[in-house]
């Protein structure tokens, strides 16, 4: 069934629409990335829905989409997420009413304001008996909020993911191409944002560790404000053709850099002391602010672990009417829309 993966996200709307390809399994048929007016959404809460929809909207009109059908993501931050144990063995519904019950004991609020979703992940470790299931929960209006502003722009939203699961789906496509198809790989995903770096490390597609750090693209655009005297849409704008004085190289972007490969190695730093892990295999970098010049050699150089910006198209065929060199720079913001457009693909 065609399905188109939507992130909302602060800074814009990104769309991914995934086919089946002629030789390869996937194929990226479409994407649009439409950038939201700033305060729309902030901290991942729905400020101005009418905005967001209308940005959704123009997004759609560039794309004809196949399908009215779309995967949408919560923030993280907005699902509460829990490991727990149960009896093995028990009906969908049995599992449904322990789920219900063991939840209460996490959740902060009345369990009847709250989305509940669960996944049973396999046996339990330690006892036969027993199985690993994870939990999700979040408040019933936070999805609320983002299947009516689908809706609004003509949407109809089929699945409420979670942006880290998103993401997670894209890099494990991506980690089939690592050496061993990643198994025993540690994969670093440093996800560079707006206002945040958020680093998550990955064994064998489970998260190991997670960490927000303060460093994002904001602090660029911000500088290049003060020093050029730009409006802030100007110097957003400026900042991505780099149509800025030759001063803009040396004063700003250099210090941004290594500022920025500065705080992803303290992640890292952070990963070793606070877990028994003692390497990283790998980093992808993926968020809007990936593609800043300079910023994938330097974290590479810094870490001295093999970095690269994260294709989650990597393998796929592309449609025609994709331009690749754009797809390039853009491809690193669509890790969470494109682990929502692969959902098409999972039983
Ligand atoms: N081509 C580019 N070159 C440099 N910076 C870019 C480029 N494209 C986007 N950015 C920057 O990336 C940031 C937006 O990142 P991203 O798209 O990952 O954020 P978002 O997903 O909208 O927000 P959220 O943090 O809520 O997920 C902004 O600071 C923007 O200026
Ligand atoms: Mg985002």
């Amino acid at each position: 069934m065609p399905l188109v993966g939507v992130d909302v996200s602060s800074h814009s709307v990104k769309l991914v629409e995934l086919g089946v390809g002629g030789k390869t399994a996937m194929r990226l048929e479409r994407y649009a990335i439409e950038p939201i007016e700033r305060g729309a959404i902030v901290e991942g809460v729905i400020e101005k829905p009418e905005v967001v929809a209308e940005a959704l909207s123009r997004a759609l009109r560039r794309v004809s989409a196949s399908t009215k059908d779309v995967a949408l993501a919560l923030p993280s931050r907005a699902v509460i997420t829990k490991r727990i144990t149960l009896a093995a063995g028990l009906t969908e519904e049995e599992y449904e009413f322990q789920v219900e019950s063991e939840a209460s004991q996490y959740i902060p609020f009345p369990i009847d304001e709250v989305n509940l979703d669960f996944q049973i992940l396999g046996p339990s470790a330690n006892t036969p008996d027993e199985v690993d299931v994870l939990l999700a929960a979040s408040r019933k209006e936070k999805v609320d909020e983002r299947v009516a502003v689908a809706e609004m722009a003509g949407l109809k939203p089929v699945i409420v993911d979670v942006e880290s699961y998103a993401s997670r789906a894209a890099i494990s496509h991506v980690s089939d191409f690592l050496p061993n198809r990643g198994e025993g790989q540690i994969v670093a995903v440093v996800l560079v944002g707006d206002q945040l770096t958020l680093v998550t490390i990955l064994l064998n597609g489970q998260t190991i560790f997670e960490r927000e750090q303060g460093f994002g693209g904001v602090q660029l655009t911000q500088d290049i404000v003060r020093l050029y005297g730009l409006s802030f849409e100007e110097a957003e704008q400026k900042k991505r053709t780099g149509d800025l004085p030759d001063s803009f190289h040396q004063d700003l972007l250099q210090p941004f850099v290594a500022l920025g490969a500065a705080d992803i190695t303290r992640a890292l730093q952070f990963f070793h002391t606070s877990t028994p892990f003692t390497r990283v295999d790998q980093i992808f970098l993926a968020g809007g602010s990936a593609v800043v010049p300079g910023l994938c050699e330097a974290v590479a150089a810094r870490t001295q672990v093999a970095t690269e910006l994260v294709n989650p198209f990597q393998g796929m065929e592309i449609a025609d009417s994709i331009r690749e060199r754009q797809l390039r720079i853009d491809a690193p913001s669509l890790l969470v829309a494109a682990g929502l457009a692969m959902r098409r693909f999972e039983p």
